[in-house]
């Protein structure tokens, strides 16, 4: 069944809309520390950075956390002068003492919130508890719709006109925390996954920085 919905994006929908980001509104503010955690390509960490940079988000991404080598994201980090630090998850003989290496990396830079900008591993109920309310995830679905991996072919198989992406704080249950922003995609009946998931991670880079700027003023930090 074709998709009514057409590809521009009027397709966005946000919930707890808040206005643009006013630089003059606070100009002494506290910018927000960020900690980044990437397994992948990045693109998403980048996005955090341009709208640091282009005053979008009043913060600046203090740290990133890759745990492949060879990843896009540390590529990235390296063009845009961000400090990385790999902890490859290899080296590591638990998912607890990998956790226990990025709590310690977080709270050097004293990274106010930690951002899981597609971290391609299952943290522990540790790192979640040392950062109460301060670890956000981006996820490429509707949640609650399509928890866990491949989200974009769950959302193809299921046969949905409307997916997108949420940015929710983490909790101990996979994809399942408290749903701070969320973007509407329209599915085509001509989409590949490739297509849908490109269409899905164009709505991800405007959507993660707002989520930031949620949690952070939930926290009270923005703004202060
Ligand atoms: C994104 O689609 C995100 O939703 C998921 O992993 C992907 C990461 O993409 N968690 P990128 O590495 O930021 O390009």
């Amino acid at each position: 069944m074709p998709a009514l919905h057409d590809t521009s994006d009027a397709g966005l929908s946000i919930q707890w809309p808040l206005p643009p980001h006013d630089p003059e509104e606070s100009p002494n503010g506290q910018a927000v520390r960020l900690g980044v955690m990437a397994s992948g390509n990045g693109s998403n960490f980048e996005a955090l950075v341009t709208a640091c940079r282009e005053g979008r988000l009043h913060g600046e991404v203090s740290l990133l956390v890759v745990n492949k080598p060879q990843c896009g994201a540390l590529q990235r980090a390296e063009r845009l002068g961000v400090p990385c630090l790999l902890l490859d998850h290899r080296l590591h003989d638990s998912r607890e003492s990998l956790d226990h290496a990025l709590i310690t990396a977080f709270r050097q830079v004293r990274a106010d919130l930690v951002v899981m900008a597609g971290w391609m591993r299952i943290v522990t109920p540790t790192l979640i508890a040392a950062f109460p309310n301060r670890l956000v995830n981006i996820h490429p679905s509707l949640l609650p719709s399509f928890r866990g991996i491949d989200a974009v072919g769950q959302a193809l198989a299921a046969g949905v006109t409307l997916s997108g992406c949420s940015v929710h704080l983490v909790s101990e249950e996979v994809d399942a925390g408290r749903i701070l922003v969320q973007a509407a995609v329209p599915v085509l009946a001509s989409d590949s996954r490739e297509r849908l998931a490109a269409r899905i991670q164009r709505q991800e880079h405007r959507l993660l920085p707002l989520g930031v700027r949620l949690a952070a003023r939930a926290l009270g930090i923005e703004g202060q």
